[in-house]
């Protein structure tokens, strides 16, 4: 049985170690756990990769969603345009910035939120749109931009997924990130780019609301003391700045390595009449952050798999406008169809840098002889 995990960060690690700890023992030396040079540095690298004037390190990629919505000083009954298939994260900071999450259906080909349904669903109580680049592909931005600037909306890309990702807009690549009012990041240890426990960035063009985010990061304040806002404790921390500068520049040839695996399997997949691969806009760039499929009898296939030793995972069980938590949002089943069909059907495989060949044909083999 060749043992195939979802994600192997040990093995990753063997690779870096080295590098990892010559960049986190100068922190502990010198004991300098909060603000240090290292938080600004990757700030520096991280809006140098996002294209973006300015990048601001916080605690999480849920807290990178939560700082910039709680900027937009929501009112009661304010709404928030979003994805039903992302993260909880998403949909939980909407929440608890004060507004009121409100979910509209995705592309079934990208999985990202439907332009189409954005438009419709847009009111006069709308104020943002949270995009979702899910999985590591970017959402149609060329589409979404101008809704939400005609409609004065702001626009956060919800990035945490895709670092890196870029899209081809009228012949030029941007950035996840680049283009929307503010662009969040995570480095969740599962993340192409991953930290040593949790960590989160803000990226973004606008000067003014740089300012803001780096006030609510620190209780609100611009100077130790005094508050000109109630803010939040959401620091990245210094050790997980070092870790990450460690890992900034392996982060393309890991993303180009998961790009090779997915490409394997794509070849493996396609025209099977069961398993359905992924499809990539054109247009996109895709960090895979996960590959995922569209099965049939997609529980079995995993128990099956599980039996193999091969790791999968299920992104995500329940489209969010389902989740017990937002019941009194009023949503039933069938009200956004493609999201739910895609949380029956879809699994996502082993896809990690430094998976073996051996091993992913070991996953290729299972699969098909499962449907076989
Ligand atoms: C799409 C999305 N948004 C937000 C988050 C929240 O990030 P974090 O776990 O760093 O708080 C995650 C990941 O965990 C995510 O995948």
């Amino acid at each position: 049985m060749v043992n195939v995990p979802l994600l192997d960060l040990v093995a990753q690690y063997r690779g870096i170690k080295d590098e990892v700890l010559r960049a986190v023992m100068p922190v502990i030396e010198r004991q300098g756990f909060i603000m240090g040079p290292e938080v600004a540095q990757l700030e520096t690298e991280v809006a140098r990769l996002s294209r973006t004037r300015h990048a601001i390190g916080c605690a999480s990629g849920t807290d990178a969603l939560l700082l910039p919505l709680r900027a937009l000083d929501l009112a009661p009954g304010d709404e928030v345009i979003t994805t039903p298939l992302t993260f909880f994260a998403t949909a939980g900071a909407i929440h608890n910035a004060g507004g009121m999450p409100v979910f509209v259906d995705i592309d079934p080909a990208s999985f990202n939120i439907s332009p189409r349904a954005i438009e419709a669903a847009i009111t006069p109580q709308t104020r943002a749109l949270v995009v979702v680049h899910l999985f590591g592909q970017m959402a149609a931005m060329e589409d979404i931009l101008p809704l939400a600037e005609r409609h004065g909306l702001a626009l956060i890309e919800d990035a945490a997924q895709s670092i890196g990702a870029r899209r081809n807009i009228g012949g030029t690549w941007r950035m996840a990130g680049e283009l929307g009012t503010v662009g969040t990041l995570s480095f969740f240890p599962s993340k192409n780019l991953g930290a040593y426990g949790d960590g989160g960035m803000m990226v973004t063009q606008d000067e003014a609301l740089a300012e803001r985010l780096r006030r609510l990061r620190l209780h609100g304040g611009s100077r130790q003391y005094h508050h000109d806002e109630v803010g939040f404790n959401s620091r990245l921390d210094t050790l997980q700045a070092a870790v990450l500068l460690a890992k900034l520049p392996h982060l393309a040839d890991w993303s180009a390595a998961r790009a090779r695996n997915a490409a394997r399997y794509t070849e493996a997949f396609t025209g099977h009449p069961a398993v359905c691969p992924p499809q990539v806009d054109s247009s996109n760039d895709h960090i895979y952050n996960q590959y995922t499929l569209r099965v049939p009898r997609r529980n079995e296939l995993q128990a099956y798999l599980r039996g193999l030793g091969i790791g999968t995972s299920i992104y995500y069980p329940l489209a969010l406008h389902l989740q017990p938590c937002f019941a009194h949002l009023g949503y039933e089943t069938g009200s956004l169809p493609v999201a739910e069909a895609a949380t029956e059907s879809v699994i996502s495989l082993p896809i990690y840098p430094e998976m073996t060949r051996e091993q992913q044909d070991a996953v290729i083999d299972a699969v098909l002889a499962f449907y076989a």
